[in-house]
This record gives C-alpha cells, structure tokens and sequence, in this order.
C-alpha cells in the first residue's frame, strides 16, 4: 500500500466526523446542509495552535486549562523520551518508582499545612473521585457511617465520573445519568454580579450571605450527613467567579466547626493560573484535601493528583486499614517525569512570579478594551483566568433568552473568535460567557492582540444580536408566526423548515438567515421550536396587552 497516498488524500476531519465520538460535543453540527468541517489542530508552538491548513490561532486557554508552560517544548519531551528509556511503566500498587516519589515530596513542600501525602492520579476527575471515597472512608472509620453527602457549588464543574458527577452542580451534565450516585447537595456559587439586590455593592456582605447558605444547608442536612464540601478557590464554570473577602477563611471555620472536610478542586486553579502553585495558598487557606491535574504536566501527560493532610492518612498507617481503591495509569513514571520537567520550568522561568507581576496588566487590558461594550456585563477573574459575562441589556443587567443564547453562543462566537485567530471558550452553562486562561508565558504584546480580538469579535456579535431580534420584532409584525408554527411541528420535515425560516427572515436579512442556519448545531427543529415558543409566548403577551388596552378604551 502507498502510504504517501493514503495521506493526501486523507481527510482527517471527515475521519473526524465518521469515526471519532468527540467529548461535549453537539455531533448534529458536523452534518447536514449547513455542517461545519470538525476542526483539525495539527501542532503546537508556544501559545500558538495550528489548524490542518496551517492557519494559526492563538491558544486563549491553554488547550484546556492546561497547558501552562505554552505549547512545543522540547526540556518536556525529552524528560518524557528519558524516562521511557529508563522504566516505562510501572504502576504504584505496592511499589513505588523515583519519579512517584520525588513528585510527591515536591508537591507536599508546594502545598500548605500538613497536606503531606499524595495519591495519584490520571485526570481531575479520579482526583475528585478519590478525595470523595476518602471523605467517607475517613468518617467511617471514624464509625460515622452517615456521613456521605457532599457539599459543592451551583454550575461548579468537578469532572464526569459518577462520584464526581454528584458534585458537579451542572444539571445538563446529569439528567441523562439519573439516577446519580446519592449526596450531592448544591450551595450557592459567588457570582457577585449576579447577587441580590439589596448585596450587589458591597462584597464582603455578599460574602457573609454566600457563606451564611453553606450554614444553612448543613443545618437542613444536618452535619452528621455530610463528609465533605468541595469548591474551586475561584470558579471556572459560570466564568471565573473569585472568592470574596473572607469567603474562603469562613468557609475553612465552618468545615471545621461541622467536622466537614474542606476538598479545594485544584484541577484549573493550581500551577501557576493564579500565581502560585496552589491558589489556596494566594488566599491564605489551609483545606484538608487539594484535588489537581492539567496544569501538573502542562497537559503533555495525564496526570491527577488527591494532596491529602497527614491527620487524614493516620488511620492508613496502622493495621490492616487500606483504601481500596487506584488506577493503572496513577503515577505513571512518564507524566511524573514529564511534571518534574514542568515543574523545573516553572521554577527556572519564575512563572508564578510572571502571572502576579502581569495579572493587573491583562485585567486592565480587558476592562480598557471590553468594559464599555453593550453586550459586556461583567469582567472578573484574577491571575491568567477571566471571564467575560454577556448581558441582554448592560443597565437592567438582563439575561439573554435561550434562543438568543443559541444563536449567539453556538452560532456566531466560538466560530468567529477562532476565525478572527483566537481558541478559547464561549460558554453557556452558567449565564453566557467568554473566558481566557492562556499559556502563562504569554507576553503582554499577546494579550492585548488577544483581547482586541475578543474586543471585535464582541462588537460583531453585538450588531448581529441586533439584527437577530429586528427579524424577529419584525416576524412578530408581519404575523408570519402561525407559518413558523405550523411548519416546525412537522418532525420529519427539515428541508421544508429551513426554506420556511429562510424565507420567513429574508425580507430583512439573508445573511441572518445563513447565520441562523448555521448555529443550528442541534437541530434546525429544535430551534426554531424554541423560537417559535418564545415568539408564541410575546405574541400572547402582545396579544393580551392589545385585548386590554381595547377593553379599557
Ligand atoms: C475543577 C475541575 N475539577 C475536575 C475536572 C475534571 O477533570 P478531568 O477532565 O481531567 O477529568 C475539571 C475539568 O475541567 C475541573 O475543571
């Protein structure tokens, strides 16, 4: 066979779409009249990415939170090359190998406290996994059998395994697995924009009440439930939401006070994002359990690490008391190798140094270019982690209707921030935003390109969300509904329902048609089901405020 053929001709994408089940992913987009091509990313340099055409994009999020020290580096490689020449595997059941060991002392000495003895893993979320089965191993032997509930935060994002998922406080992510493993309990997330009227000036109350609802469900659980909270020191899903002041030391006496132990999720916010090792320590809070991973290796290897306090390894030092529990690829002797090399380029590079000497550098670069945009509502964040959140209507401080997050979203951001040259992440599981966690050797030149990318990108999106709702102000006008209606009910047809939208919006805009047409990364049907429902739902709103003012006239 001619091998050389095979890889012109080769098509990766559609091997992409025919073969490959990509993880979160809308597979519809990839389909039909209007699919899109499954981007293909060929290599890495620095905090440069490059697609199969070799066009080249800024990687605005480090892969995926992880790749820290920027993409392409050799020191990485060849620590990795070294070590599968010297032992290639060997698992940590009952033995150990050097790497292992001299990993764990390094991240025992990182991290605060007594939070001595590491258990490795290979991902966030057999990280999480273990610190969960910890807490109840613990209080069990203990003889507190009860304790199995967790806390965890509203939108927070702590992996998909089916412990974790329990802590995960996304609902989509659950509701096709129900029944989930048992005890997850939601407190609230600390989205200061987002907080009740009467607290959205004045932070530190807004502490006190977040804090005050962590109380609140222990005393409805009861204490005598629950074996741990877990939190993010700043929370990734939703949009970077930091902790306010005090929030994280309250949240360490309440623990305490209740005999809960305190699991910090480490996996986004550790290896330098926030300027140090671990982010606990920027914040000045000792947790029982640290969970981490990404940034470890700088994702060139997987590997997760649970960071446990000597208290809680106590009881494994005597007897026959183990945990039952581990992973194959825990401690691979090539990810430690390859996190020894990272962590060395952490030190000789002084990155953490670098992200708190450039932090203030990128903020303000984002509310110089962004703060003043109508769609921009809220900027937070700290360290090389921020988020960016979109509103309706900048005053009244509006949520966006989910049609309208649809189309914005998954039909117009993602696409235009990477076409204008940046990778990073437009998200909605929270309310919608744009979120930037770059490699942290980015230089000061890259962010501000990076950030006047968003910037444009922004103001498209702004003049298209617009023209989005003119078309459909003027729909409502034209009283094209009941055709938009009676069309979208028909399951089977598709075809039809996309001429039918096309030609309903053409009067005012082909090129909002193509859009449209092109966000439908679910299904056409189930779009303009949800627009049609939403139209309903004005038109019976402007039909009952016509019937009144008729009926007062
Ligand atoms: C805070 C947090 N915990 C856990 C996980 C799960 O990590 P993984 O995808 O490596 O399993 C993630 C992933 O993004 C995360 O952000």
């Amino acid at each position: 066979m001619d091998i050389k053929k095979i890889e012109k001709t080769e098509n990766l994408s559609k091997l992409a779409r025919d073969h490959l089940w990509l993880h979160f992913t809308r597979h519809s987009t990839y389909y039909g009249k209007n699919a899109t091509p499954v981007p293909i990313i060929v290599r890495g340099e620095g905090i440069y990415i490059y697609t199969e055409s070799g066009d080249k994009k800024i990687d605005g999020l480090a892969a995926l939170f992880c790749c820290q020290v920027g993409h392409g580096r050799k020191e990485l490689a060849d620590a990795a090359s070294k070590q599968m020449m010297e032992l290639d595997y060997f698992p940590l059941w009952s033995y150990a190998h050097p790497m292992a060991c001299r990993l764990a002392k390094r991240l025992a000495e990182y991290a605060p406290g007594d939070l001595n003895r590491v258990f490795f893993s290979s991902s966030g979320s057999e990280s999480v996994e273990s610190a969960f089965k910890l807490a109840k191993q613990h209080f069990k032997l203990k003889g507190q059998s009860n304790k199995f509930k967790v806390l965890s935060r509203q939108y927070a994002y702590h992996g998909t395994t089916q412990g974790a998922l329990t802590i995960t406080g996304i609902p989509f992510a659950q509701a096709p697995f129900h029944p989930i493993t048992p005890g997850g309990v939601r407190i609230p997330n600390t989205n200061f924009y987002r907080a009740q009227e009467h607290l959205k000036d004045d932070e530190d109350a807004f502490g006190i009440w977040a804090t005050d609802r962590i109380e609140e469900a222990i005393e409805l659980e009861g204490a005598d439930s629950i074996c741990a909270l877990f939190l993010e020191p700043v929370q990734n899903s939703g949009g970077c939401f930091p902790p306010p002041p005090g929030y994280l030391e309250r949240v360490r006496e309440i623990c305490t006070r209740n005999d809960i132990l305190f699991v910090a999720d480490e996996t986004i916010t550790a290896f330098g994002r926030l300027g140090e090792i671990f982010a606990v320590n920027r914040f000045n809070v000792i947790p029982d359990i640290i969970t981490c991973a990404k940034g470890l290796t700088s994702g060139y290897m997987p590997l997760g690490a649970m960071i446990a306090s000597d208290v809680l390894f106590e009881p494994f030092q005597e007897g026959d008391t183990m945990m039952p529990h581990g992973y194959t690829y825990g401690g691979h002797p090539v990810s430690c190798a390859v996190a020894m090399a990272n962590l060395d380029i952490f030190e000789k590079e002084n990155l953490c140094q670098y992200v708190r000497d450039t932090e203030g550098y990128f903020l303000d670069t984002l509310k110089e270019k962004l703060a003043h945009l109508e769609i921009v509502g809220d900027i937070r964040g700290c360290g090389f982690f921020y988020g960016i959140e979109m509103v309706s209507n900048k005053e009244k401080r509006s949520m966006f209707e989910d049609h309208e997050i649809e189309v914005l979203i998954r039909g117009f951001l993602s696409g235009k921030l990477f076409e204008l040259g940046l990778y990073c992440r437009a998200d909605d599981r929270g309310e919608p935003v744009i979120q930037l966690a770059p490699p942290l050797n980015i230089t000061r030149e890259e962010i501000y390109t990076m950030v006047s990318i968003v910037e444009t990108t922004l103001k498209e999106a702004y003049a298209f969300l617009l023209e989005y709702r003119n078309v459909l102000e003027m729909e409502i006008n034209n009283s094209k509904l009941n055709m938009l209606n009676l069309t979208v009910i028909d399951e089977d047809a598709e075809e039809d329902v996309e001429e039918n939208v096309s030609s309903v919006l053409s009067p005012s805009s082909k090129l909002l048609a193509e859009r449209l047409a092109r966000s439908r990364s679910n299904s056409l049907n189930e779009q303009a089901r949800s627009r049609s429902s939403s139209l309903a739902e004005r038109m019976k709103k402007l039909n009952n405020s016509q019937e009144v003012s008729s009926n007062s006239d």
